[in-house]
């Protein structure tokens, strides 16, 4: 029987895996480790975690001997079947007070389901996200873990001691919430990475074909950039990679193929934005861009059929369109942030959760793949108002709107002209538009559902809740339709 003397145990050797339990190794925690593929634990053990305290187990029942209790075993798998599969096969090892963590990018539902199902076992389950990448799990990655909250107690040191850091020493690791709030947190934060992501894009889009800007001189702009109002980490790496050359000397930006991929989290983001009824269209447009790209063999052949403007690059003064798309950029941002955050809103209200919005831009403000110098100004807004309805109605932000709005509609004007797409900065103005509207043409959708439809519709001289209805044609029924809403 080998001694039960680590702290956690961790499966799934993957690169996320492996520099978590490196990360944990160096803060003190000794750690256990079980691959599926076993060779893997030896390789490990030989090469990377060399000179560690890392301990190898080549079964899951090593694996369950060597923790001390309660144990803690972090799962680090592929999202989906594979997690019910190994919690599957660690069952019969545990008992009741141990603590099961999957840290992959699991569906919050299915966090939920697990935390319930092994609550019913007196396994304690934590779904938690972690980000960062493969820098981030090894130097400090932002942790968002949810589920049993009797759990926290058990991992709070472990999890804090890896987390990165703000300035003040803060770890980016809070406890977000019951069942699947960690894995929705960190799904949000996927969905505005996809749109950071996107707006960078097309901001270089806009510069590139519309300025006419090499790579060099897109280096010299992010990296500009950087210094100010949009220093963050995708700006940083977006001004890395313009500098990046290819063997042959050449802006590897240039070669790589204009089609992307996604795993899935931007989309869940949006389906659940549906499902509550949330305006996230940014993130929607994000999402929707990468099956645009998607489509390339359609786009080659659609390119020699269908015209755009007869002028495809800018021509007036270069440094204000320059500024103008970085304050488009930064609106859009904000924009961006405020959809997220009404979706987190909706969601602690449908499902219970007490999420701490400051909590949660300051568990973002370090580690992540979003983290920036932004998110602090997120974090002043909720603390300055815990209950705000919206960031946009805050005063920083507000301000910053008023003051760049012009430059914005000038980006998206210039960006139509030129007939380069900007989805991202147009549905972000757009719903600007629209939130800050006193009366939008919803009046003629309704006239028009009650007209086919006898959908009824509420008047503006007449109190909230008293429904109407017209007979419009003179030969419609008197009946009314249910007033009921989705
Ligand atoms: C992070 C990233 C990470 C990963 C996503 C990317 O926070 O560290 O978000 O979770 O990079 O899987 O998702 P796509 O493959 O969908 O772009």
């Amino acid at each position: 029987m080998p001694e039960a003397s680590c702290d956690i145990g961790l499966i799934g050797l993957a690169v996320m895996g492996q520099n978590l339990v490196l990360n944990m190794n160096d803060h003190g925690f000794k750690v256990a480790v079980f691959n599926r593929t076993v060779s893997k634990v030896d390789d490990f053990i030989a090469d990377e975690a060399k000179g560690t305290a890392v301990v190898g187990a080549h079964s899951v029942a090593e694996l369950a001997a060597l923790l001390k209790r309660p144990r803690r075993i972090m799962l680090m798998v592929k999202a989906g079947a594979s997690v019910d599969e190994t919690i599957a096969t660690l069952l019969p090892y545990l008992e009741a007070g141990d603590i099961v963590i999957d840290g992959g990018n699991s569906l919050f539902t299915d966090s939920t389901r697990r935390a319930r199902d092994l609550a019913g076992k007196g396994i304690l389950f934590v779904g938690t996200g972690v980000s960062g990448g493969e820098e981030g799990a090894r130097r400090g990655p932002s942790i968002m873990p949810g589920g049993n909250p009797a759990a926290w107690p058990h991992v709070k040191e472990i999890f804090q001691s890896i987390a990165a850091k703000v300035d003040d020493g803060t770890p980016c690791c809070d406890w977000v919430g019951e069942d699947g709030a960690g894995h929705y947190v960190k799904m949000v934060h996927n969905g505005i990475e996809y749109g950071d992501m996107q707006l960078i894009c097309e901001a270089y889009d806009l510069l590139h074909r519309g300025l006419g800007l090499g790579a060099d001189e897109l280096h010299a702009v992010f990296t500009d950039w950087n210094k100010g109002e949009l220093d963050s980490y995708l700006i940083e790496i977006s001004s890395h990679i313009f500098a990046s050359k290819d063997e042959d000397g050449t802006p590897l930006v240039d070669k790589i193929l204009d089609t992307a991929g996604q795993k899935g989290t931007g989309k869940w983001t949006v389906i659940s934005a549906l499902d509550l009824g949330q305006p996230v269209t940014l993130i929607g447009e994000s999402v929707f861009s990468r099956c645009l790209s998607a489509l390339k063999d359609e786009r080659v052949a659609a390119s020699g059929v269908l015209k755009g403007p007869a002028e495809k690059t800018f021509s007036g003064d270069r440094t204000a369109f320059i500024e103008s798309v970085r304050r488009a950029l930064y609106c859009s941002k904000i924009i961006s942030y405020a959809q997220g955050y009404m979706l987190l809103r909706a969601t602690a209200k449908e499902n219970g959760w007490n999420l701490n919005m400051g909590g949660i831009a300051l568990m973002w403000r370090g580690g992540c793949i979003i983290r920036s110098r932004f998110l602090s100004k997120i974090k002043d807004a909720f603390e300055t108002d815990p209950k705000l309805t919206n960031l946009l109605l805050d005063g920083f932000f507000s301000g910053v709107l008023n003051q760049y709005q012009e430059a914005w509609r000038q980006a998206v004007v210039s960006a139509i002209e030129l007939g380069i797409p900007t989805p991202a900065f147009s549905t972000a103005l757009a719903f600007y538009d629209g939130y800050r509207a006193g009366r939008l043409p919803a009046n003629l959708l309704q006239a028009q559902r009650d007209y086919f439809g006898a959908h009824t519709y509420e008047r503006v001289d007449k109190p909230r809740g008293e429904f109407f209805h017209t007979n419009w044609t003179g030969h419609g029924g008197r009946v009314s339709s249910t007033t009921y809403n989705v």
